[in-house]
């Protein structure tokens, strides 16, 4: 039965259930760090290979291969159902479990954008000896289908690593000190808490404010702590009361940005086509005004028409950097820079300011 839809909520229950109440094409993106195949051979394994004691976290328990497949391909079928028809999915896990998960997402229908490494900077050592350390885990990165027009913010990941295309490997330091739940005898609350950088990529790539992000597999609340800090919406199942409490006190003390903060660099598209003459006409940047290249060993006047004048050359900021460069074209707008305030900016600031004035007028 379609309840409903909640938001901006930690419901506790099974996932597969849960989801079962929500309605189809509801949710725009799903995280999901589901519980790994452990104890295979009897044993009860950490990814570095390191057996454990009196481990009693009865979710990392499966007891063949097919009943971890079996319950994985429940739980992506119904995150399949429920995502929207243009909504992506993010699938987190290690070598024990990600081809399965790979494979399953593929046999469902999913179609497979990327495998994200994430190389820890600060991993856990293989005690014994006989393995590499296990440095890694893969995210796998998929729409809900071929068709599906996802959302990736690329100017958005390319202003996070300086202005250069972010790649598939991310470098980023495991869950630690003041971000790591710990109960009351000061260890840790929850084995594999993730921490809130990686989160922090994933939604800023996949997502937008407002969007509705779902977390099946909970545990202490990293996916709903750093949906809500961005503005987007949240929704999370965890079947374990402990993680549920735990979840819900961080979320307490979690702030949703000011609107006014979270912008972010707006994707190509998204900009309006606003041409470079409406700023010599409005006056922002008068005829008369001098540009420079980069390194300042051009330069050029801007006329009223919106043109730009070197010596006996004039033309489109496009062109004439083009002119200028013996290049094929030019990008006029991050080509020519202007002086504000003693600084040296990028045309293409004129834009981004004008396009900001635009969301919040
Ligand atoms: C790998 S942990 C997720 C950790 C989480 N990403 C974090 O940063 O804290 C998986 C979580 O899923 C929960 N879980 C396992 N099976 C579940 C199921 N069938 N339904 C709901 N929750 C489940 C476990 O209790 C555990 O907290």
């Amino acid at each position: 039965m379609t309840v409903e839809m909640p938001f901006n909520r930690i419901l506790r229950g099974e996932c597969v259930e849960t989801m079962k109440t929500l309605p189809d094409g509801s949710v725009d993106c799903v995280f999901a760090d589901p519980p790994y195949n452990l104890q295979l051979r009897g044993e009860l394994r950490r990814p570095d290979e390191t057996i454990v004691d009196g481990v009693d976290d009865a979710w990392d328990k499966f007891a063949d291969y097919k009943t971890y497949d079996d319950f994985t391909r429940n739980w992506l079928s119904e995150a399949r159902r429920v995502l929207h028809k243009d909504g992506t999915i993010w699938v987190i896990g290690s070598y024990h479990n990600i081809f399965r998960l790979g494979a399953i997402l593929q046999d469902l229908g999913y179609w497979i954008l990327n495998d994200i490494i994430w190389r820890k900077s600060n991993p856990m050592p293989n005690f014994r000896g006989r393995r590499f350390t296990n440095a890694h885990e893969t995210l796998i990165w998929a729409a809900r289908s071929p068709q599906s027009k996802y959302r990736f913010n690329y100017q958005v990941m390319k202003a996070l690593n300086d202005d250069l295309q972010m790649r598939s490997d991310w470098f980023l330091p495991l869950c630690t000190g003041h971000e790591r739940l710990r109960n009351e005898h000061g260890l840790k609350l929850h084995p594999t808490q993730k921490p809130e950088s990686l989160l922090h990529r994933v939604l800023l790539a996949s997502t937008t404010v407002d969007d509705l992000v779902l977390d099946p597999f909970c545990g202490t609340g990293t996916t709903p702590a750093v949906a809500k800090r961005l503005g987007r919406r949240y929704l999370a199942i965890e079947r374990h009361p402990d993680y549920v409490k735990a979840a819900e006190k961080r979320l307490d003390g979690v702030l949703r940005l000011p609107d006014d903060q979270l912008e972010v660099t707006p994707a190509k598209r998204e900009m309006p086509r606003i041409p470079f003459g409406s700023f010599v006409e409005s006056g922002t940047l008068p005829a008369g005004c001098v540009v420079y290249d980069r390194q300042r060993r051009l330069k050029a006047t801007v006329a009223p028409d919106g043109t730009l004048v070197s010596g006996k050359h004039r033309g489109s900021i496009h062109k004439l950097g083009a002119l200028l460069t013996n290049a094929a074209s030019c990008n006029g707008w991050t080509f020519w820079h202007f002086e504000r305030e003693g600084e040296w900016l990028p045309l293409d600031v004129l834009r981004q300011e004008s396009h900001r004035l635009r969301q919040t007028a």
